[in-house]
């Protein structure tokens, strides 16, 4: 008889936004069906803000392959001109935007899009693809085009923050300035949609510069402390990671109104960190931490690192889990931590070291005088 039953469709409330797709109908029952048949599941409400994250900001974030396949491109050390036009020749729309912008150069031919890429910088034609895939994922139009051919904007307006976080880390002679390029780019994503989408704009634009330059600093600490752990399997992902462990607060302000505010008395009432967590949790039905993580989905380059911002608070958690992510969570909780009290001191027994190694760092087996010499080297 089951076999008889029209096939329904396959996502149910609560998985259609989180898996972005349809799957396959099936005939047989489905996993979500029987999790769904469970009584005590069926009491559970899904909050509001996850709701509007996946109705509302998850088609606004969710920046297409092209740009993703390009800036994972350019944050490997052999990238060049080829890569470039390969990836740009299997999306013919940016491919012709590309022809046009190099037509604006003066030239008159273009000999192959190798050439052309070399012709417009590469820099340059990352920021104009990805300047313009953010245009129309965020906007849902395509972009401006003035009658004789050129696109009616700079794609490097919409990114400040890419560019300013990569010139920040070239200017400390960094290698990794494209990867934070790449991270950069969320952080101007997020400032697109605020501009076009709050009514609290000023307060967002405000909440977006602290979390960026918060996670900076985070980044620079950590960076230093990293260097003393040879065995270290995520460098690749360290900036980035300690970039983004809190953008789930720009999240939280985009989708609850107040949510500016809440931080704002956080700030001012001094109370720890976990009261704060306990408090968000509380009044909105989710909190940054669970929202950030949960974005990492859609930021598709650094989903292997969602768990680590996920337990950015409470690294131990994964300790029996993955060597390199636990280790990855420990040093943003660490440079986090060291970011909020920094001080450069030479006395072991210092009470701000009570404030860099807290509770959750319990089981990070680093020496207390390494830590002062790393954080001593910082340069912010
Ligand atoms: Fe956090
Ligand atoms: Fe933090």
């Amino acid at each position: 008889m089951a076999d008889k039953v029209a096939p329904k469709k396959a996502v149910t409330q609560g998985t259609q936004g989180a898996q972005g797709v349809q799957t396959a109908p099936k005939a047989e029952k489905l996993v979500e069906d029987l999790v769904l048949a469970v009584p005590a599941f069926k009491a559970l409400e899904v909050p509001q803000p996850l709701q509007d994250f996946y109705w509302k900001l998850v088609p606004r974030i969710s920046l297409d392959e092209t740009s993703w396949r390009l800036l994972d491109a350019f944050s490997a050390p052999d990238v060049n001109a080829e890569r470039v036009a390969e990836i740009i020749r299997c999306n013919p729309y940016y491919e012709n935007f590309l022809v046009q912008a190099i037509k604006a150069l003066g030239a008159k031919e273009v000999p192959s899009l190798e050439a052309g890429v070399v012709l417009l910088g590469m820099q340059n034609t990352r920021a104009l693809v990805v300047g313009i895939q953010m245009f129309r994922t965020v906007k849902g139009v395509h972009p401006p085009v003035l009658k004789d051919g050129k696109l009616g904007f700079s794609p490097k307006d919409f990114l400040k923050y890419a560019m300013k976080t990569d010139d920040a880390l070239t200017a400390r002679k960094s290698r990794e300035g494209d990867i934070a390029f790449a991270a950069g780019v969320v952080f101007d994503m997020l400032i697109m949609i605020a501009n076009e989408y709050s009514e609290d704009k000023a307060k967002l634009v405000v909440l977006i510069e602290q979390v960026w330059a918060h996670g900076f600093r985070t980044a620079q600490i950590a960076l230093e402390i990293a260097q003393d752990l040879p065995d270290f399997g995520y460098r690749r992902y360290l900036i980035p990671t300690c970039m983004l462990h809190d953008v789930g607060k720009i999240l939280m302000a985009l989708l609850v109104p107040g949510y500016t505010g809440f931080v704002e008395d956080c700030q001012k009432s001094g109370v720890t960190r976990a009261v704060r967590v306990y408090a968000e949790t509380t009044r909105f039905g989710l909190n940054h931490i669970t929202l950030g993580a949960l974005a990492m989905h859609y930021f598709k380059m650094f989903q292997p690192v969602r768990k680590a911002i996920l337990f950015h608070h409470e690294p131990f958690l994964l300790k029996t889990r993955n060597k390199d992510l636990h280790q990855l969570a420990n040093l943003v909780c660490l440079g986090s931590n060291v970011a909020n009290h920094f001080k450069k001191t030479e006395n072991v027994d210092d009470p701000i070291i009570v404030n860099w190694k807290s509770l959750e760092l319990s089981g990070l087996d680093y020496d207390k005088a390494d830590l002062m010499a790393a954080v001593s080297r910082v340069q912010l």
